[in-house]
């Protein structure tokens, strides 16, 4: 959460411009507030203010903002509630020093309270400014920037990155600790943000900073030291081959909707991708070799470990363990030992909580695998082997092709450890198109009869659990009304109390367990309950549930990746009846780079 864009040029120009393409490239990372500072004849022009970066920008006029440096962020709130004051970038007490971060400062309470004692004019509550302040404290005895960085590093606890610079050098300074943050080396410029895709637009020439270094860039040259002794390292500039287009909505109305529909063809670019690496037996290897392997994720990314597991267990007949991140160190930490493997499975490779495990399990175990889509993210740098999603820059908050690539490639990976083939899975792309085409207008009705209700369930059994809980979530993300997701067969042991007429359920079946979900979804229907049915056509089916979403024929272990369509198109269809903007929901990111 947050997204920082630092630019810095040989020449003043009108650099606002690109802090605002840069920043609407990170706007998946926040959208509470947005703010702009450029230093131009040595005078910080900052300007911010709450909303979205296409709203702000516009209202104040970003792309005027002429200058040699400066920086833009877009603030996720944590620390202080969503306001002008609380927006970043803040300057420092004199108003000579300007700077944004991103991540959280878990000590901001003692330090500003410690800042206000000193005399330092504290103008928020938000923890980005606690570190200009904390940076300034030092810079006003006399200490350099980069020594002044060192000494606020000893005083800021938690984990960011931030930018900062002042209106004497020019310099933009950055620290990492936690927090994503890379270098691109442009010509005669250099530029520092949040992500890898927001910079390659600008250049393919990138320096990944470790956490524990600080960058002190000039626009023609990137100098990195490391905190714990002030020394200068080596700043490696690796040549970022893909060309990685970033996201314009392609003529759909939202990025979730073209998302959507994108999904045929990055689950075949995944296939082939996967067909032709090296990497899968070398993946393979060590969850083979392994006494316990576990699925490390959060959100969508969890619901995928359960799909994996599932696919792991019955074909690959190799147990698995899917493990909410956070919940992963107090559960299982002390059970890893040199023989486990932790699969770290994350859309960004950033999230914290995943970040969390990962580090956890380093010291324990070197059998540390990833599933990542973000090329270069701090989870793929930390993965002894890792596969690439293949599913390009996802835009929308609410991950729809990530999860499903996540699903498909555990598949995959099930099969080609059992020893399978894996030919039928070049049919799943144009499964996926069938599914898409032919769900619609069913999903738009479901949509329609759903939209009256502020709860509902939904309910899967076997390898559909993940899907009727990737379903919830969806739903809860972008409609606001709560729905649980849940197994089939434990709805009887209480949930049951809730339904009454026309009480909405969603059945979502894999053929092989039509017999048991019949029952279940009689349950419902006898006590006047709606059974909304999401599965492949059958006697059975269309006879017991109220409606039916009906899949294409695809078998067993298909039939759930084809599921996840219409679970994202009836939330979809439902955010919009709400007139509910489903890219970008109230109160969630993308990204959480936070504990
Ligand atoms: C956030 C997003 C979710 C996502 C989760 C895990 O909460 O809003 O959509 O599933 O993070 O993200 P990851 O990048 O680790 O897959």
């Amino acid at each position: 959460m947050c997204g920082i864009f630092g630019i810095i040029t040989l020449k003043p120009r009108a650099i606002g411009r690109d802090l605002v393409a840069g920043g609407k490239r990170l706007s998946y990372r926040g959208y509470d507030s947005v703010g702009c500072a450029v230093i131009s004849d040595g005078k910080i022009d900052l300007r911010k203010d709450t909303g979205k970066v296409d709203e702000v920008s516009k209202k104040l006029n970003f792309s005027e903002m002429h200058g040699d440096r400066g920086v833009m962020q877009l603030r996720w709130a944590t620390f202080g509630a969503p306001s002008k004051t609380n927006s970043q970038p803040h300057l420092d007490c004199n108003g000579d020093m300007v700077g944004a971060h991103n991540g959280n400062i878990v000590n901001t309470p003692q330090l500003r309270e410690q800042f206000i004692r000193e005399g330092h004019k504290v103008r928020s509550t938000n923890d980005g400014e606690i570190c200009i302040h904390a940076v300034e404290k030092y810079y006003d005895k006399g200490y350099s920037m980069v020594e002044s960085i060192r000494k606020a590093y000893e005083d800021l606890r938690g984990d960011y990155a931030f930018i900062i610079f002042n209106n004497k050098e020019k310099k933009l300074y950055a620290v990492k600790k936690g927090s994503g943050l890379l270098i691109g080396v442009g010509r005669n410029e250099m530029y520092c943000s949040s992500d890898l895709p927001s910079l390659l637009p600008l250049t393919k020439k990138i320096i990944f900073i470790k956490d524990g270094e600080i960058a002190s860039l000039s626009p023609k040259e990137a100098k990195l030291f490391r905190i714990t002794d002030g020394k200068e390292i080596e700043a490696k500039v690796v040549k970022y081959g893909e060309n990685q287009e970033y996201a314009k909505k392609g003529g759909y109305e939202h990025f979730m909707l073209k998302e959507i529909n994108e999904q045929p063809v990055v689950a075949e670019d995944l296939v082939e991708l996967l067909d032709d690496s090296k990497y899968v037996d070398k993946f393979l290897d060590v969850v083979k070799e392994s006494n316990k392997v576990f699925l490390v994720g959060c959100g969508s990314s969890y619901h995928a470990c359960l799909l994996g597991s599932y696919y792991f267990g019955n074909i690959a007949k190799k147990t698995v363990i899917p493990a909410v991140a956070p919940q992963f160190i107090s559960q299982y930490g002390h059970t890893i030992d040199d023989k486990t493997c932790i699969v770290l499975v994350s859309q960004s490779g950033e999230t914290k909580d995943v970040i969390n495990a990962m580090e956890y399990a380093k010291g324990k175990t070197g059998r540390i695998l990833g599933v990542m889509n973000v090329i270069g993210s701090t989870l793929m740098n930390s993965s002894k082997v890792y596969l690439p999603l293949a599913a390009g820059y996802e835009v929308s908050v609410p991950a729809t092709k990530t999860f499903l690539n996540q699903c498909v490639m555990f598949l995959y990976l099930a099969k080609r450890m059992r020893g399978e083939s894996c030919e039928d899975m070049k049919k799943v792309p144009s499964l996926i198109k069938e599914t898409i085409n032919s769900v619609d207008d069913a999903c738009r009705k479901v949509a329609a009869y759903l939209e009256r209700w502020k709860e509902l369930y939904s309910l899967g059994y076997g390898s559909t659990y993940s899907i009727a809980k990737e379903a919830a979530l969806k739903i809860k993300e972008i409609t606001y009304s709560h729905c649980e997701g849940m197994y089939s067969s434990e709805f009887k042991h209480g949930p049951l109390s809730a339904v009454r007429r026309g009480y909405p359920v969603l059945f979502i079946s894999s053929p092989k367990d039509v017999d048991v979900m019949v029952s279940h979804i009689n349950e419902v229907t006898c006590r006047g309950g709606r059974a909304i049915a999401v599965a492949e056509k059958s006697d059975s089916i269309v006879r017991n549930a109220n409606e039916l979403v009906q899949l294409p024929h695809s078998g067993n272990y298909i039939s759930p990746i084809l599921a996840t369509i219409p679970a994202q198109l009836i939330a979809y269809y439902m955010s919009i009846g709400r007139e509910i903007n489903p890219d970008f929901p109230r109160n969630l990111s993308k990204t959480i780079t936070v504990d």
